[in-house]
C-alpha cells in the first residue's frame, strides 16, 4: 500500500518563537489507515495537523525545515486551496471553520468552490448531513447552534469535500455518547468504503481502539507507536501516553497487581464479562466508600423556580426548578443540543429568563448586576476562546480579581 502521508524531518516554529514545537517529525501514513495522536497539552498535536492542509506555513506564517507530502504534494509548492481537495481538517474549536448563514449552505460551501455539478453538490450535501444526523438542520444558523451541533456540522462540511485523508482534530469533544458513535461508526464506514485515510488527535478510549497504530507525542517530537491494544495492556506506557484509561482497564489492571487475574486486558465491559466470572475476588477486598457529608450542604444558594428561556422566540428551557446548595457537586447532563450551555448561562445572569425567577443567595437576579454576581457564581465557557480578550495570559488571569477592586498586591 502506498503512503499517502509522508512527512520526513519536520521542525517548525511559529513566528517570532525560536522554540522548535515540532521538532524533526518522520511520520508515514498508508492509504485507509486511521492513525491516532496523542499526547499532552502543548506537545504540538494541533500544529502538526495544520501543516498537513499547508495552513502552515502559508497561512500562518513561521519557518518550516524538512518536507510534508500528502498524496505526493509538497505541502511548500501548494496552496491552501489545492491541499484542500486532498486533506480535509475538522478543526479542534469548529467556530473557526464556520462562516456561513445556513447549515446547508455551509456544508455546500467546500463541493462548490471544487466547481462540481449542482446536481452531485446536492447529493454529497445530503449524504454528509444523512451520515452526522444533521436531517432537519438545513435552514439553522451554524453561528446560533450549540457547540456539539457545530462540530457535527464542521464534520458534514468536511465529508462533502470527500478528501482522500481526513485530519480530525479531537473530534467527539463536546459531544454526547450517541453523537461519539456516530462519528466512531463514519470513520470506520468512510474508511472501508472508500479508503478514506485518518488522522485523528484524541485521548479518548473510544477513538484509540478505532486505530491501526497509536503515535505519542511530546514536546514536539513523536516519541513511539502501539497498537491499541499493547498500549491498554501496558501501565507504565499508559500512564506516559497522557490518555483516558477506561474504568474497566484500570479494574483490570488492579486484579493483575493483586495476583488474580493474569490474561490480557479487556478494553471494554462487553469483553471483561466473560472473563470477570472467573477471577476469583474475596469479598474482603471489596471496600464501599461514601464521601462525608459537606456540613454546608444546607446552606442554599441557587434557586431557580419555573424558569425559562431561550432565543428570540424559541425557547430552549422550559419550566426548570433547581435548587443548589453550598458545597454540591452537580453534574448536568443531556444530549447535544438540550439546553444545558443555555440553562448555565441563564444562572449567571448571560441570558435573562422570559419566564420564573432566579434567586443567588435570596436575591433576585434581576436587581442584580455583574458585580454583585460574579463573587458568587462564575462560568467558564465550553469553548475557552470566547472569554478572551486581553493580550497576555498574565492580563487575562488578572483581569477579573482587578475589576473585583482587589489591592494590586492581591492581584
Ligand atoms: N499561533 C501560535 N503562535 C505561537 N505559538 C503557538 C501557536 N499555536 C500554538 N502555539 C504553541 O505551540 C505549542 C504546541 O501547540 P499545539 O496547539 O500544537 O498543541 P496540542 O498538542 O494540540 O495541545 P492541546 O492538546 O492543548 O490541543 C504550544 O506550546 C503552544 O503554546
Ligand atoms: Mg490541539
Amino acid at each position: 500500500m502506498r503512503d499517502v502521508v509522508k512527512i520526513e524531518n519536520l521542525s517548525y516554529f511559529y513566528p517570532y518563537s525560536e522554540v522548535a514545537v515540532l521538532d524533526h517529525i518522520n511520520l508515514s501514513i498508508k492509504e485507509g489507515e486511521i492513525v491516532v495522536l496523542t499526547g499532552p497539552t502543548g506537545s504540538g498535536k494541533t500544529t502538526l495537523c495544520l501543516t498537513l492542509n499547508g495552513v502552515i506555513p502559508h497561512i500562518l506564517g513561521g519557518k518550516l525545515d524538512g518536507r510534508v507530502l500528502v498524496d505526493g504534494m509538497d505541502v511548500l509548492e501548494h496552496d491552501v486551496a489545492e491541499l484542500s481537495t486532498k486533506v480535509g481538517i475538522v478543526f479542534q474549536s469548529p467556530d473557526v471553520q464556520l462562516f456561513s448563514s445556513s447549515v446547508i449552505s455551509e456544508i455546500a460551501f467546500g463541493p462548490e468552490n471544487l466547481a462540481i455539478p449542482r446536481e452531485e453538490i446536492r447529493e454529497r450535501v445530503s449524504w454528509a448531513m444523512e451520515l452526522t444526523g444533521l436531517k432537519g438542520y438545513e435552514e439553522r444558523s451554524p453561528a446560533k447552534l450549540s457547540d456539539g451541533e457545530k462540530r457535527k456540522v464542521a464534520i458534514a462540511s468536511i465529508l462533502a469535500m470527500r478528501p482522500k485523508i481526513i485530519v480530525l482534530d479531537e473530534p467527539t469533544t463536546g459531544l454526547d455518547s450517541i453523537e461519539a458513535k456516530r462519528v466512531i461508526s463514519l470513520i470506520e464506514s468512510l474508511r472501508n468504503k472508500y479508503r478514506t485515510t485518518f488522522l485523528i488527535v484524541e485521548h479518548r478510549e473510544h477513538i484509540l481502539r478505532l486505530a491501526d497504530r497509536i503515535l505519542l507525542m511530546v514536546d514536539g517530537k513523536i516519541l513511539g507507536e502501539c497498537k491499541p491494544r499493547d498500549l491498554f495492556d501496558d501501565e507504565k506506557l499508559m500512564n506516559s501516553a497522557y490518555i483516558r484509561v477506561p474504568e474497566v482497564v484500570k479494574l483490570f489492571h488492579l486484579l493483575r497487581k493483586e495476583g488474580v487475574y493474569r490474561g490480557r486486558i479487556p478494553l471494554t465491559v462487553e469483553e471483561a464479562l466473560p472473563v470477570i466470572s472467573r477471577v476469583p475476588i474475596a469479598p474482603s477486598t471489596v471496600k464501599s466508600c461514601n464521601a462525608p457529608k459537606d456540613p454546608r450542604a444546607n446552606e442554599e444558594l441557587i434557586r431557580m423556580e419555573g424558569v425559562s428561556c431561550g432565543y428570540g422566540k424559541q425557547e430552549v428551557i422550559k419550566e426548570v426548578n433547581v435548587k443548589i446548595n453550598k458545597g454540591e457537586f452537580l453534574a448536568l447532563v443531556g444530549r447535544n443540543g438540550a439546553g444545558k450551555t443555555t440553562l448555565a448561562k441563564c444562572m449567571v445572569g448571560l441570558i435573562k429568563p422570559s419566564n420564573g425567577r432566579i434567586l443567588l443567595q435570596g436575591r433576585d437576579i434581576r436587581d442584580m448586576n455583574i458585580a454583585d454576581i460574579s463573587p458568587i457564581i462564575s462560568y467558564i465557557f465550553q469553548n475557552p476562546e470566547r472569554q478572551f480578550f486581553s493580550m497576555s495570559v498574565e492580563e487575562e488571569v488578572s483581569f477579573g480579581p482587578r475589576n473585583l477592586g482587589l489591592s494590586e498586591e492581591e492581584v
